[in-house]
């Protein structure tokens, strides 16, 4: 019997994660839960955002369902207490250095993008984010400068392995899919883009069928608003990655959409499900939360853990219909409670 680690963590992740909980337990696959706690709700009852018991659940099970991390009352930590160390922490722990975030459009959610509805129609990408390299686990810290001013630094790197095997995912799900790859970076003014786009071209050799391009970050930022229908996979760093996929979000109608798998290969391993938002503080505990983002990252977690791609497609054809039913939530337009909405979907599932 699989055994899935549910981390549900705080602020709107447990709310979530319930919904998401039960439309697995609907499709009576014969898993088991475990839960633990993470991030601020473990740095409560332990003194650690990730404890030992934690991990180590997450690393014994065969798929991690987590729900999201971040309270404002711990962001005056130290960095290792604060919630954000411990998604970074589970991440690095598992090497899970492959971020898969899709950003589609379901039917129904044309007019909830604040982009106009033919901009956004058949939108269907996916980003490819790196995960567990990049600035975000360089050297970090505050010194003073030569001036004796304060000074804060976090060293951007990728080295040549780290660029290939997310290429080679990068590339992989292009092949799966309409064979175009656009490898984002910043190569006109960092060294690390540079090494990325090298290295990019050279895996590019073993990939002849995919029609690769190459865009500075700033440009698709630029061309995720303009013409967000012309890409199909981008793959780009840890950064770049988790800024391009929130702005990917807002295409698809709201970020409460938008699922994510984190793997350490490319199919069949365990990985971590999540849905790409935060905590979201501003609306927690007050019931508002969509939760059709961890949802659908359940369907991911059969899809790439379980090998189930027939479950995940049946969850996702039911938020699809609860959709065209015309549920929401609030970030939709609507008024369904996140319970309402879990309902809606459960409905549907056939
Ligand atoms: P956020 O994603 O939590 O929220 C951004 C905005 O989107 C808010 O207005 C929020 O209400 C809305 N929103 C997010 N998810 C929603 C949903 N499912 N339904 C409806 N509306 C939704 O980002 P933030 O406010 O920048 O960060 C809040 C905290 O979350 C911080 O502590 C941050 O570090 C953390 N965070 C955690 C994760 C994660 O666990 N993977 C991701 C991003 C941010
Ligand atoms: C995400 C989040 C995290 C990230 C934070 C909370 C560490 O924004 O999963 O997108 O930056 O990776
Ligand atoms: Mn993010």
């Amino acid at each position: 019997m699989p055994l899935i680690a549910v981390l549900p963590g705080d602020g709107i992740g447990p709310e979530v994660t319930t919904q998401a909980r039960r439309v697995l337990e609907a499709l009576d696959l014969g898993l088991t839960f475990e839960e633990a706690p993470v991030g601020g709700a473990a740095y409560m009852v332990s003194g650690r955002p990730l404890p030992e018991e934690t991990l180590a659940l997450a690393k014994r099970a065969d798929a991690v369902l987590f729900g999201a991390i971040g309270d404002p009352r711990f962001e005056g930590l130290e960095r290792r207490l604060r919630p954000e160390a411990a998604l970074l922490g589970i991440r690095r722990e598992l090497g899970l250095f492959a971020n898969i975030r899709p950003a589609t459009l379901f039917p129904a959610l044309a007019n909830a993008s604040t982009l106009k509805p033919e901009v956004v129609a058949g939108l269907d990408i996916v980003v490819v984010r790196e995960l567990t390299g990049d600035v975000y686990f360089g050297e970090k810290g505050h010194r003073q400068n030569a001036e004796g001013l304060r000074q804060g630094f976090d060293v951007m790197s990728y080295d040549e392995a780290e660029v290939e095997r997310i290429a080679i995912v990068g590339f992989e799900m292009a092949r799966r899919r309409k064979k175009k790859l656009c490898s984002v970076d910043k190569a006109n003014v960092l060294e690390t883009s540079q090494l990325w786009r090298d290295v990019v071209n050279e895996t590019s050799l073993q990939y002849p069928d995919i029609a690769l391009t190459h865009m500075y970050v700033d440009n698709a930022a630029m061309q995720l608003v303009r013409r967000p229908t012309d890409f199909d996979v981008i793959v780009t760093g840890n950064l770049f990655g988790d800024i391009l996929s929130d702005q990917a979000s807002m295409c698809a109608g709201s970020i409460g959409m938008l699922p994510s798998a984190s793997l350490r290969a490319w199919s069949g391993d365990n990985g971590m499900y999540e849905p790409i938002h935060g905590s979201a503080p501003d609306i927690a505990g007050q019931g508002k939360a969509n939760p059709c983002a961890a949802i659908l990252s359940a369907a991911m977690l059969l899809r790439h853990s379980l090998n189930d791609e027939a479950s995940a497609q049946r969850i996702e054809k039911a938020v699809s219909a609860a959709l065209d039913k015309g549920a929401r939530t609030a970030d939709l337009g609507g008024s369904l409670s996140t319970q309402a909405m879990g309902d809606a979907v459960l409905a549907e599932l056939v």
